[in-house]
């Protein structure tokens, strides 16, 4: 078969991203620019500032995805692009771009969900993945347990029912004076803390696999706030550490319960949550106690990136035939069950 170079980009919220990718598994090259250090102050990502970011970033991104990947647009077949969820002035710059690039050159459109882009960061890191498998994807917007039922086919069986898990990560950092993104310095500061030195609640939903970590988000910002009013000292590792080991529980507690229910023996992770240190070893020690194979992209393929976007574009042209015309909208709600 021809070999199939699909260019992917991503501009869904504050990261600019433009890679090549090979036969959707071999990653030539993967160009990110974020707005991130813009948004610190703030506390969380600003979607005016980021989409300005975009505008300034795209073109020098989509190019240096190119040199890296030592191929020029006449080379590429597909160019896959992130129309949604997101946000929309984001995710418009992308979008545009994709859409001039695949009218100048003749090149066809493939429209790519964000979260099947996440979940598709394994097939980067590991060549001989094939679906069935289950994924957790757990990142600043979602938090869901998906059936990859086949390429470009999944089934929702779970999904956060207020907070995504990364969004409480993100608003207890900024509670604890850690700055934005929370989840990197939480994860970083939870190493030098006690996990069971608080208990933090839990959220269980009978018969069901969604998640809550509004509850658990307020109870720990409440216990910090409680505690300064106090006049007491605040072990910000032990509250780091206390959370975090909440947050990784329930992750993997429903994840395990519901590979078992679909009969899935293997089992991925993917979005920025997933390059959580305490959740990947969490997940590898409950997947080798059920005997299910566990897969995890390293953390750069976690978090926004092109790559995961050409890789998933790959799969949706060869395999699912899945094509866009020029009036592909960006779209700042959608479901993956809707693609
Ligand atoms: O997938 P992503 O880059 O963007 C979205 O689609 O949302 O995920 C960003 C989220 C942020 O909430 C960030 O705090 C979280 O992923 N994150 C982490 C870690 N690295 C990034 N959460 C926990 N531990 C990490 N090491
Ligand atoms: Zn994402």
């Amino acid at each position: 078969m021809k070999d199939i170079l699909t260019l992917g980009i991503e501009s869904s919220c504050d990261e600019t991203s433009a890679s090549v990718v090979l036969n959707g598994r071999k990653v030539l090259s993967n160009a990110i620019s974020t707005s991130l250090e813009l948004h610190k102050e703030y506390g969380g990502v600003v979607p005016e500032l980021a989409s300005r970011k975009h505008i300034e970033f795209i073109v020098p991104c989509i190019e240096k995805a190119l040199k890296d990947a030592n191929v020029t647009l006449k080379d590429i077949d597909y160019i896959g692009v992130t129309y949604g969820p997101g946000l929309i002035g984001a995710l418009l710059v992308g979008l545009s771009a994709a859409k001039a690039l695949s009218w100048a050159e003749n090149i066809p459109l493939v429209p790519i969900h964000h979260i099947e882009g996440h979940i598709s960061a394994n097939y980067l890191e590991y060549p001989d993945l094939k679906p069935p498998f289950l994924c957790l994807v757990a990142s600043g917007g979602h938090s869901s347990i998906v059936a990859v039922d086949d390429y470009g086919k999944y089934r929702v069986l779970g999904a956060t029912r207020d907070d995504a898990a990364g969004e409480a990560y993100d608003k207890i950092s900024r509670t604890l004076g850690l700055g934005y993104p929370g989840g990197p310095a939480i994860d970083k500061a939870a190493k030098e803390g006690n996990p069971e030195a608080m208990q933090f609640p839990r959220v269980h939903f009978k018969d069901c696999l969604d998640y809550s970590f509004s509850g658990l988000k307020t109870a720990v910002i409440n216990y910090v706030n409680t505690t300064k009013m106090k006049g007491e000292e605040i072990s910000v590792p032990d509250v780091c550490a206390s959370f975090q080991k909440a947050v990784v529980d329930i992750l993997v507690e429903n994840t395990i319960t519901a590979a078992k229910k679909e009969g899935l023996t293997h089992i991925a992770l993917a979005g920025g949550v997933a390059a959580n240190s305490a959740l990947r070893a969490a997940m590898e020690k409950a997947a080798g106690e059920n005997n299910m194979t566990f897969y995890r992209p390293t953390p750069i393929l976690c978090t926004d990136n092109g790559a995961m976007i050409a890789s998933a574009a790959y799969y949706a042209a060869v395999h699912n035939k899945r094509f866009a015309g020029l009036d592909l909208n960006a779209v700042a709600t959608i479901s993956l069950e809707e693609i």
